[in-house]
């Protein structure tokens, strides 16, 4: 199966050009959760996919499930296991045109004053350092792709203030100014920088967020969700497999002119 909206048609001759397809991809964290959704949507589209993770059993799993699926134990919490990874992946990918930097902790559910600095630390190490490591190293095989593609996984919290979720909210927002900036550095080379904004979606995560904020505030979990839904016009939680066909998009010819942008899939949040 191919990407329907990649064919594009070219000079006016008719010809229709498949610019994705064989495309080489590494997405951080993709035994799991919207990484693994967007890992699939890839290799469905027959693009040749890299996944690293730091849990065995769900990227042993993920192979399972995808021919030809490339793996890897990475933490991206990790600078010296993140330089090893993307050598890896960019020499079993032959190349890399497209890196999805996917990788995020939520860290603790707290106030400022009561936050412990380690965890503090542990999410800006993962979900910021991580991304910057990731992407350093990416950048010179991105260059040699000609069209490289840069996704970032930012977050609604990226887009307004998260009570109790400093510093989720501090990274994510520090990814979009990161973005923003490298698009403007890499722009020359012909590779596109942007950054997808989810809001909350459906899956084991959201659950758990669910369960620290009620805990947190003494209400049931239930009211928690009604909560959530009141800050966004569509009152659904975000499908995983559309982030995922948002970054196969991004990825497309069809997205040729997009950089330097947050694309927002949150049913229309109004607060995080
Ligand atoms: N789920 C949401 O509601 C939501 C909303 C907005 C943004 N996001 C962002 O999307 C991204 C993926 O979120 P998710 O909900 O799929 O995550 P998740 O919690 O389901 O985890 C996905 C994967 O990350 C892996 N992982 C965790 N720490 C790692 C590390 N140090 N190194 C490598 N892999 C690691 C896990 O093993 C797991 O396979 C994150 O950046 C997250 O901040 C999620």
């Amino acid at each position: 199966m191919r990407h329907e909206f990649l064919r594009v048609e070219r000079g006016g001759r008719g010809r229709l050009d498949y610019t994705c397809g064989m495309k080489k991809v590494l997405v951080t964290a993709g035994a799991s959760g919207i990484g693994l959704a967007i890992a699939r949507a890839f290799h469905a589209g027959g693009d040749r996919v890299y996944i690293c993770d730091i849990d065995l059993p769900g990227l042993e799993r993920a192979a399972d499930a995808m021919p030809g699926l490339l793996t890897r134990r990475c933490n991206i919490g990790d600078r010296e296991e993140i330089a090893a990874m993307v050598a890896d992946a960019a020499a079993r990918l032959d190349g890399l045109d497209v890196l999805v930097n996917n990788a995020g902790i939520g860290g603790p559910t707290k106030p400022v004053q009561d936050l412990d600095p380690a965890d503090w630390d542990a999410v800006l190490k993962v979900n910021l350092t991580g991304t910057f490591d990731v992407t350093r190293h990416a950048i010179a095989h991105l260059i040699r792709s000609g069209s490289g593609v840069v996704i970032n996984m930012s977050s609604a919290a990226g887009r307004f203030g998260y009570a109790n979720r400093s510093p989720y909210s501090a990274s994510k927002w520090a990814l979009i100014g990161f973005t923003k900036t490298l698009s403007m550095e890499l722009g020359e080379h012909g590779i596109r920088v942007n950054a997808i904004a989810p809001g909350a979606v459906a899956g084991e995560r959201a659950e758990r967020v669910f369960q620290g904020r009620a805990q947190a505030t003494g209400k049931s979990i239930e009211e928690v969700k009604r909560a959530a839904m009141a800050g966004q016009s569509l009152k659904a939680l975000v499908d995983p497999d559309d982030i995922a066909a948002l970054a196969v998009f991004l990825a497309s010819d069809a997205a040729k002119s997009i950089s330097g942008q947050v694309l927002p899939i949150d049913g229309d949040m109004q607060r995080a």
